[in-house]
């Protein structure tokens, strides 16, 4: 991509219609604004200290046949606005949360044109929007957006490049003027130790931002664009006044456990727009799903076709004897030929194949108690599946199926406007409109090759969890191996910041008799760990039942861990590393601990102070002591014990290992 060349920033920080300035409640950061020259910019403090510089703000727009690129802005008002409150969640990391921030509206005006940047400050971080209010403008066209990140210090980064398919990459750390064009979020870390994470809430109706580096120091905005013939058009979102933005937002804080207890992007949603939520229903679940990635069973009907009605009958029956809540089963629909190779065929979403019984296994699944997950990959064709979606939701709600896993493998999606990028504008409008439709037949979402998530679920939470994820199903067929260690260790601090994600934890054996060079990079200790750190509300545990069958008492771990939680905290971590997660069950006093570390073995030292008052049934799932990845994963030791606040626990990590431990309160 061409880096495009930020104007000269002036020093001098000129100061019009008096105060352009906002501080966070608790008084550490403060936001500047000014106008320089009438172009808009911003700086950012932390107890006086600079972290960003004054950086340019603004939108390049096309109105007619007029590019308004450098327009000359005044501000007119400035308003001054504040929030403390407190939110419940439907589901989530955190039960309760505080959404505390002073807000500054700053209303500016270029000939006759209006827009506002509207500041919210919050103890962690800060984020604005810009605002065009009702005006006559006719159509316009962003053409590109100049908001920058000028930094104090040159950070290091840990990014996916922009064009990363499905957002399936490793994450990969470097010194900013390093790297190009990447995916947001980015995870940044100063020299002077503190962190900071940059990424969008609330986007519905615009294209997703990537970020570029435009200097050593300094990243700018680069808009998903339009596509047109399989070119990319320099328009980047049609619009018309009134219109907001998404937020763009930084978190910004000394420790990684603040870092990761930020709670800015979901308070950045608007509030939930479904009245009765009911029936939204946090769920683990199973499914007919690795053994097509392990190419043993097929999705496409044949001699190994794995979504038949025997074998999702033996589904059922293990997950409701070991209390999941759903079975999910890919291949159920004809169409899936295309996929496998040999034609192209459309999709239905309401024909089964003949060899899945729709109709008993609805009436069996409803008589045990469990959900059938739907399934509809799309292959990319975003149009026929929005034209499908009323018939294909009806089918759903007529057969009991409360949640469907949606797919669009195409890395260009086809969407009503055409060939088009998934994060352009078309396609985030393809997916609100999935979403929006799917709530009103009470159905929810697990959206596979999504747009990154923003924290749309606080709005939507029948949007339960997302792909955009390098996940498990890379350990099954990856040309390079699999995963290496490093990359669930990198994750919680990346694209897990942004959203709850369906990584599909829980392999219980390691050899791949397909590509022998591919394996899940883990011990078995990890795996279960995964259910505690990797957090999503539909959590898939993802290995054949026969899998589980054979490790009865490690599977006791899955069975009882919950997937909605009270409250969550990074105990302790470095990105890349390590990672000590600690999460208390949104339905009970218990909680559950999560570590997992990369290819070195630790020891780590665990204060039990967040359990607070009284005892604690310790269940301890451990690498044994000559356990290691490689050469000999399943080795655990499981050890039970009584333990309060006041106890250290002292655990050791193998290679590539974990440690799960469930308290049950006493
Ligand atoms: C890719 C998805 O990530 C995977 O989970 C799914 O099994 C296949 N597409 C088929 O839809």
């Amino acid at each position: 991509m061409k880096k495009l060349l930020i104007g000269l920033l002036c020093v001098t920080l000129v100061a019009c219609n008096g105060n352009n300035k906002v501080s966070s409640p608790d008084g550490t950061l403060t936001l500047d604004f000014h106008v320089c020259n009438g172009q808009p910019a911003y700086s950012v403090s932390c107890n006086g200290t600079d972290v960003l510089l004054p950086s340019p703000m603004g939108l390049v727009l096309a109105i007619g046949e007029d590019t308004l690129r450098d327009l000359q802005w005044a501000v007119e008002s400035t308003e001054f606005d504040a929030a403390d409150t407190t939110w419940e969640t439907v589901w989530g990391e955190e039960r309760f949360i505080r959404d505390q921030h002073n807000q500054m509206k700053v209303c500016l005006a270029a000939n006759a044109i209006r827009m506002n940047i509207v500041f919210r400050v919050f103890n962690d971080g800060f984020a604005f929007r810009y605002e065009f209010p009702e005006q006559e403008l006719g159509d316009i066209t962003v053409l590109d957006e100049q908001t920058a990140y000028v930094f104090a210090q040159e950070p290091q980064v840990w990014s996916i490049p922009w064009r990363t398919e499905y957002y399936e990459g490793l994450f990969t750390k470097a010194p900013l003027h390093e790297k190009d064009t990447m995916c947001s979020p980015l995870t940044l870390e100063m020299s002077d130790g503190m962190y900071a994470f940059i990424h969008e809430a609330n986007v519905t109706d615009f294209p997703c931002q990537n970020l570029y580096v435009s200097s050593a120091n300094t990243l700018g905005t680069y808009l998903t664009p339009w596509m047109q013939d399989g070119k990319e058009l320099e328009d980047k979102a049609y619009v018309v006044a009134p219109f907001v933005t998404p937020w763009r937002f930084v978190i910004l804080t000394r420790t990684l456990p603040d870092l990761m207890a930020s709670r800015i992007m979901l308070n950045l949603n608007e509030p939930c727009r479904i009245e009765d939520t009911s029936w939204i229903r946090p769920m683990k679940f199973l499914g007919i799903w690795w053994s097509m990635h392990l190419h043993e069973w097929t999705w496409s009907q044949g001699k190994r076709h794995g979504a038949t009605t025997a074998n999702m009958r033996r589904y059922l029956k293990f997950a409701s004897e070991n209390g999941f809540g759903g079975v999910l089963a890919e291949g159920w629909n004809t169409g899936w030929e295309g996929y496998e190779g040999i034609n192209n065929d459309r999709f239905s979403f309401v024909t089964p194949y003949s060899d899945y019984d729709v109709e008993s296994l609805s009436r069996y699944a409803k008589e045990l108690g469990v959900n059938i997950i739907c399934h509809h990959e799309t292959s990319g064709r975003a149009d026929e599946y929005e034209a499908d979606l009323d018939t294909a939701y009806r089918f759903m709600q007529q057969h009991g199926m409360p949640a469907v896993k949606t797919g669009y493998v195409a890395p260009i999606v086809r969407t009503v406007d055409g060939l088009q990028w998934n994060k352009g504008q078309s396609g985030v409008r393809h997916y609100r409109k999935v979403i929006e439709t799917a709530a009103k037949y009470h159905i929810c979402i697990d959206n596979h090759e999504p747009a990154m998530p923003t924290g749309l679920q606080r709005t939507y939470p029948n949007l339960m969890t997302q792909e955009g994820i390098r996940g498990q199903e890379w350990n099954a067929w990856a040309q390079d191996g699999g995963s290496p260690c490093s990359h669930v260790c990198t994750l919680p601090f990346t694209r897990m910041m942004a959203g709850p994600a369906d990584y599909t934890p829980g392999v219980f054996a390691f050899e791949n008799p397909i590509i022998p060079g591919t394996r899940v990079h883990a011990t078995l200790c990890n795996q279960l760990a995964l259910f505690v750190v990797l957090y999503s509300p539909l959590q898939m545990a993802c290995d054949k039942i026969e899998n589980y069958a054979k490790h009865p008492a490690e599977f006791q771990f899955i069975r009882d861990v919950p997937c909605d939680w009270n409250q969550s905290r990074l105990l302790e971590g470095k990105i890349g590393d390590y990672v000590v997660m600690a999460r208390q069950d949104r339905h009970s006093d218990d909680w559950y601990l999560g570590a997992i570390t990369n290819e070195d073995a630790r020891e780590i030292t665990v204060p039990l102070a967040f359990l607070g008052e009284g005892e604690w049934q310790a269940t301890i799932y451990a690498d044994a002591a000559d356990a290691e990845w490689q050469t000999n994963p399943y080795a655990t030791s499981i050890e039970t014990r009584m333990v309060t606040a006041a106890d250290t626990l002292n655990i050791r990590l193998a290679t590539g290992g974990g440690c799960a431990i469930r308290f049950a309160k006493q």
